[in-house]
């Protein structure tokens, strides 16, 4: 059997990405610091599903402390890690920067020490569309130059993915780095729109609609990113032997097996589109609350896919009227509301 480690595996897509590696057959070290940045109870609930497989393993831990995650990387020789532990969220990093500069800069560092003294066969951290920070050229290319992160969050995940290319470099560490776009789906985020929206419908209370509706997000579907995640377990990056033989498009270092990969839809959906579909399936109207731009946000994202399509030969494609309908299903149900 072989052995993953997830972190953050009590988080949203932590848990997605730990009950489809047991269903493959790995047997999954999850470690998750149970933060209270959202609802602990539904990580709570989140862990309770995971640990009906006798193959799962939960830790309770953070991820900055220093040599826990060395202690188990010796304990468990992870064959493959992927860690996904960070403090989420762009509007947070202006009230907390400290949580997410001991989470995620720390965090990583202490992941990178284990990994260079236990070498899984592959590393996998997530990374964030935010690292596109100010540019304007759609769709977001892994290889265009990402140097003007808007929110500290967006930097922090920025310079995670600059300390893990020195570690790949160094160390020999394959590693990918994925930008996610937007994910979204049953058993989601508290802070995230979908979320706050749907309840905001059902309770029959306005819904804060930011740069007055002018925005425009690259959906991914919880389920299409996990399937992405898995793929991408198999093509663990290579050191080119001369630069020249990086294919046109391939984000690959010339000097590191490291590569950047986004996993988004390549599709910009209007939020006003969106929150539509939220309409459809709660079957209510939004009453909007229009407010400008949110400090630290972008106007837009939208992912070129190319890349994970060519390494992959998969494209994510769940539409947001099919993903929002089951996210709405799901919270209903598990709110009974
Ligand atoms: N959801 C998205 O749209 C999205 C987009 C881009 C990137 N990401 C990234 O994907 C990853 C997973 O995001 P998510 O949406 O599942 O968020 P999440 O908050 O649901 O999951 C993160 C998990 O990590 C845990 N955690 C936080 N700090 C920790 C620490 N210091 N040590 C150990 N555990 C800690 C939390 O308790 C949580 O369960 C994060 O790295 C996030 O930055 C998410």
């Amino acid at each position: 059997m072989r052995t993953a480690l997830v972190t953050g595996s009590a988080g949203f897509i932590g848990s997605f990405v730990c009950a489809r590696l047991l269903a493959e057959g790995y047997r999954v070290v999850g470690l998750d610091a149970m933060t209270d940045y959202y609802d602990v109870a539904l990580k709570e609930r989140r862990l309770e599903n995971l640990s009906r497989s006798n193959h799962f393993r939960s830790i309770k831990g953070y991820v900055e402390t220093p040599g826990l995650l060395a202690a188990l990387f010796e304990e468990e020789a992870p064959e493959v890690v992927i860690h996904l532990a960070a403090q989420a969220g762009v509007r947070y990093s202006i009230e907390n920067p400290r949580s997410y500069l001991d989470s995620n800069i720390v965090g990583t560092f202490e992941l990178l020490e284990a990994a260079r003294a236990h070498p899984p066969q592959h590393l996998l951290l997530a990374s964030t569309s935010s690292a596109f920070g100010a540019n304007t050229e759609m769709p977001y290319r892994e290889t265009d130059k990402a140097d003007h992160q808007m929110s500290f969050y967006a930097a922090t995940k920025k310079a995670t993915e600059n300390m893990a290319h020195s570690y790949a470099h160094l160390f020999d560490l394959p590693i990918t780095m994925f930008r996610f776009f937007t994910v979204y789906g049953p058993w989601g985020r508290p802070d995230m729109a979908l979320f706050k929206f749907t309840k905001a419908i059902l309770e029959g209370r306005p819904i804060d609609v930011y740069n007055h509706g002018d925005m425009k997000r690259d959906f991914t579907y919880v389920e299409d990113l996990v399937e992405a995640i898995y793929l991408l377990i198999a093509v663990p990056p290579v050191r080119p032997a001369t630069a020249d033989a990086i294919p046109a498009g391939d984000s690959l270092s010339p000097v590191a097996p490291w590569r950047i990969v986004n996993i988004g839809n390549s599709d910009a959906v209007q939020l006003t589109e969106f929150i539509a579909a939220i309409e459809e399936a709660t079957g209510k109207p939004a009453q909007r609350n229009l407010l400008p731009m949110q400090a630290g946000d972008v106007p837009a994202t939208w992912a070129d896919a190319e890349l994970l399509r060519t390494l992959t030969g998969y494209k994510p494609q769940t539409g947001v009227r099919e993903g929002v309908a089951k996210f709405v299903e799901w919270y209903r149900a598990h709110y009974g509301v």
